[in-house]
């Protein structure tokens, strides 16, 4: 079977963003998209949670499809501070990022509790943009394989499809630091998670998902990464904060 899967270039604002620059950069990415007519990729941003009804009014009618970057597990309840999936899709989200590394470091998140936010966020109705990737320490004592199958066993839940789940690679030692593993290694690791994928899922369904690379992606080294055949779009932090880096890591998809 031969699939073709549209890239999605997502831009994960992490703690980044008040209303005046926030807006402006949803608004300037809004602009180029409709200017772009027919654009072949998909643009997602997960702003701060503080910008996101703002931020989905300003999109209303754009083609750019709106993410959190973290929800609770549960829906309703006495868990102060949380925000659940439910609110996020009340507040115009499509998707939602789980599972990042800066979230399992900060706050100790388990494989166990994402995937418990994973089926949350299933419920809801959103897509999971599911994050999973070796320290530098997991990478040089050569677990890099067995520390990505473990925790995409462990923390994507039973009945993932291609249209409720996105799983971003994205090896931590890479995050904001302008290092990258080299194409053969990215290539590597996601035909290993397609594969673990083909497993669970059968064959049709793990060559539909989408499988993004994170991690000091940026416009020089986008085109390279991105033309890697089970390399399906980026998961973006600090360049997503640019329009220009942004909007040309996104035409690298193309
Ligand atoms: P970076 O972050 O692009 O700044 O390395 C990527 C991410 O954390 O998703």
């Amino acid at each position: 079977m031969i699939v073709t899967r549209r890239p999605l270039i997502a831009g994960n604002w992490k703690m980044n963003g008040l209303s005046g620059d926030g807006l402006a950069l949803a608004g300037e990415l809004a602009r180029r998209i409709e200017d772009a007519a027919d654009p072949a990729f998909d643009l997602l941003i997960c702003p701060p949670f503080t910008l996101i009804s703002r931020i989905g009014e300003a999109l209303a009618g754009s083609a750019i499809a709106l993410g959190g970057q973290d929800c609770h597990a549960v829906e309703t309840g006495a868990h102060t501070g949380d925000i659940s999936a439910a609110m996020l899709a009340d507040s115009g989200c499509t998707h939602v990022i789980v599972g990042h590394s800066e979230r399992r470091a900060d706050h100790a998140e388990t494989d166990t509790q994402v995937s418990a936010k994973v089926a949350a966020v299933r419920s809801a109705g959103l897509v999971a943009v599911l994050c999973i990737g070796e320290t530098e320490a997991q990478r040089d004592a050569g677990e890099t394989n067995a520390v990505v199958a473990r925790q995409l066993a462990d923390s994507l839940p039973d009945g993932a499809t291609a249209m409720n789940t996105v799983i971003a690679y994205e090896p931590v030692w890479a995050i904001g630091t302008g290092r990258t593993p080299s194409v053969a290694e990215v290539e590597a690791v996601h035909a290993l998670i397609r594969g673990d994928l083909a497993k669970r899922l059968g064959d049709d369904e793990a060559a539909r998902l989408r499988l993004l690379y994170g991690g000091s992606v940026k416009p020089d080294n986008a085109r390279e990464l991105m033309s890697l055949a089970d390399v399906d779009g980026a998961l973006v932090g600090g360049a997503s904060l640019k329009a220009d880096d942004f909007w040309s890591i996104a035409q690298s998809s193309a």
